[in-house]
């Protein structure tokens, strides 16, 4: 065995038995780095007769081509063993069955949320938005309702702290979603039909009343739109949403400062034993607000109210939420309470639509 056999020998049984990325980079750097055995030969050739060089130069090449291959080799073993390993440590039984416990529901308004917007986008509604800390100008002047309007007095409206010094009104917690129709207009312009989903704050706390709750705002602009158009929509929604045919409303005549004429909206129900029934008895529940918009509310939002006109509502989700589902308090829906939360809440996976079904 001449000296290169040895040394081929000698690192094919190292790199043979070597247990980690590590111990192989120390071997490469033995034979192959810049002052290796074999570079350190390969050095060597200057000194040799131009026969000699031929021949060791040959062997020194294929020599250094056979480590070099044995090292990727073997990096490539040590790295599919480590992937193995992980593999199967990290092993995971997904048809284990789930543990419905612990599952989480969604609110009920949340689910009613979903519906109404489902059944509204059905109606051609896009979903407008706009903040819940509202300028003075959006949530009041803007749908023209004056300074000494009632809804401004502090036992109503909840103000944001100020600075004494600043001489402009504070900003409030939105008191409706109607801010959202002048926002959505200087935003999108004339023709528009948006509805606007969202929280509200008024300071009142009853059976029927929580200082947060929920609105959804809709409304329609367009060049011949009218109150009969208005009293359709509304009529479909209700009919869409509680899943009955027989559901009965009463048009109440109203005042807004934004809309004119106004209406408020009550539903036909009966308490029976603390118990909510719609379509039937001789109660009625409010539950929205509606009219046709004001001619300075479309001039506050850009639009020329001698060329287009239209109707707006809002809707109290929670009251509907209340009615559809049999809650009586409403107090309860924002007091966590895990076992009410299991008793109303949704199947989290179950999307409501209009053709697929809204609550089941
Ligand atoms: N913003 C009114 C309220 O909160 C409801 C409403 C909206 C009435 C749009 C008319 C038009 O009571």
């Amino acid at each position: 065995m001449d000296a290169l056999d040895l040394l081929k020998a000698k690192y094919l049984d190292g790199i043979i038995a070597a247990s980690d990325e590590a111990s192989l980079e120390e071997i490469r750097l033995a034979a192959l780095g810049k002052k290796g055995e074999i570079s350190l030969q390969m050095r060597e050739l200057g000194k040799m007769t131009p026969e000699e060089r031929q021949t060791t130069g040959a062997a020194l090449n294929r020599l250094k081509d056979e480590i070099d291959g044995a090292l990727r080799a073997k990096k490539e073993a040590l790295a599919d063993a480590a992937l193995d390993a992980r593999l199967a440590s990290e092993w995971l039984d997904v048809t284990l069955p789930s543990r419905p416990k612990r599952q989480g529901t969604i609110h009920p308004i949340s689910q009613v949320m979903d519906e109404v917007t489902a059944i509204f986008a059905d109606m051609g509604f896009a979903v407008a938005e706009g903040p819940q800390v509202e300028s003075d100008w959006y949530n009041f002047d803007a749908l023209n309702i004056a300074p000494e309007h009632p809804a401004r007095q502090e036992h109503d409206t909840f103000f944001m702290a100020r600075n004494a010094a600043d001489p402009r009104p504070p900003h409030v917690l939105r008191t409706h979603t109607s801010p959202v129709q002048i926002r959505a207009l200087q935003d999108r312009g004339a023709p528009i039909r948006v509805i606007a989903p969202g929280r509200v704050y008024r300071m009142d706390m009853d059976q029927t009343h929580t200082p947060m709750f929920h609105q959804i705002e809709g409304m329609a602009l367009g060049k011949d739109i009218s109150m009969a158009n208005l009293k359709w929509v509304l009529e479909e929604f209700c009919r869409a949403f509680f899943e009955v045919d027989d559901v009965e409303l009463r048009f109440r005549a109203s005042h807004f400062p934004f809309t004119e004429p106004s209406a408020e909206v009550d539903i036909r129900c009966s308490w029976d034993n603390g118990q909510l029934k719609i379509g039937e008895g001789d109660g009625w529940m409010e539950i929205l607000g509606s009219g046709m918009m004001h001619p300075k509310v479309l001039a506050a939002g850009g639009i020329d109210p001698n060329e287009y006109q239209g109707f707006a509502f809002g809707i109290g989700i929670d009251r509907l939420a209340m009615l559809k589902y049999g809650i009586p308090d409403l107090r309860a829906f924002f007091e966590s309470d895990l076992r009410w939360l299991r008793h109303y809440g949704f199947a989290a996976l179950d999307l409501p639509t209009v053709f697929g079904g809204l609550s089941k």
